[in-house]
């Protein structure tokens, strides 16, 4: 089988998606150390297409790492709109608020530092029901967790994509000490049995290997 990660370098050039912006985002992500584990360009396009395709103007993200995806997510907003992206670690929501400030979306997207689950708890509070998207993209061993919190903050109609849910197939039997693939398998257990919402998950393969994505649509 061809390289998967030389496909999606095919699809993103064969369909002009690389932008100067988002490439010069992932440089910054990669001089500054961090993971490459944001979303492809394909990837980062079928997430527009799905906010704007249920009209989204409030958008929330769990996981920012550099901005890759939030940024592209708030670019899919109309004016007035709002993303919120929820990152732990200091030095990623610092290189991500600087990156926001750059594509001209700092009126949009807001970074809010902090362990997701404690920033969550306060939006459950303050402002339930409120959002049309939802993207959850954080540490996997909180996706349960992440799971009960998003469908409070959702309004009715509302799509919820988590990424990661298939890790190469290590939630079919996790390994009790990978955290991950025990998180991920709970998570697909309970949206596989949670009557507030209809799921599915679509595998994916492609720069970061075998993995999938599950889409969520709150009743
Ligand atoms: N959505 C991003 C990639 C996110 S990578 C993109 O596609 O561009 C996952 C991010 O989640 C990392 O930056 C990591 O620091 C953050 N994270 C991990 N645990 C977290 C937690 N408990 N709360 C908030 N963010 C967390
Ligand atoms: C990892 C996290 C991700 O969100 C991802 O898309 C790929 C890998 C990781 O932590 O290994
Ligand atoms: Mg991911």
């Amino acid at each position: 089988m061809t390289d998967p990660a030389a496909i999606d370098a095919y699809i993103a050039d064969t369909l002009g998606l690389h932008d100067p912006l988002l490439d010069d985002v992932n440089r910054r992500a990669a001089e500054r150390g961090l993971p490459e584990i944001q979303v492809s360009a394909a990837y980062g396009r079928f997430l527009q297409f799905l906010c704007r395709s249920i009209g989204s103007t409030r958008v929330l993200e769990i996981g920012t790492l550099a901005g890759y995806s939030a940024i592209q997510l708030a670019r899919a907003l109309p004016t007035g709109g709002e993303l919120i992206t929820l990152e732990v670690d200091p030095a990623h929501a610092a290189l991500a608020t600087e990156n926001i400030r750059e594509a001209g979306l700092a009126d949009i997207a807001t970074v809010l530092l902090g362990p997701a689950s404690e920033t969550l708890d306060g939006m459950v509070t303050s402002r339930p029901a409120s959002f049309d998207f939802v993207f959850i993209d954080a540490d996997k061993e909180s996706y349960p967790d992440y799971l009960e919190q998003c469908i409070k903050l959702c309004r009715p109609g509302a799509l919820i994509v988590a990424d990661n849910v298939v890790r190469g197939g290590r939630v079919i039997a996790p390994s009790p000490s990978d955290v991950s693939a025990v998180g991920t398998a709970e998570f697909n257990r309970l949206i596989g049995a949670d009557p507030r919402i209809e799921a599915s998950i679509i595998q994916t393969v492609g720069q970061k290997g075998h993995d999938g994505l599950a889409l969520l649509r709150v009743l």
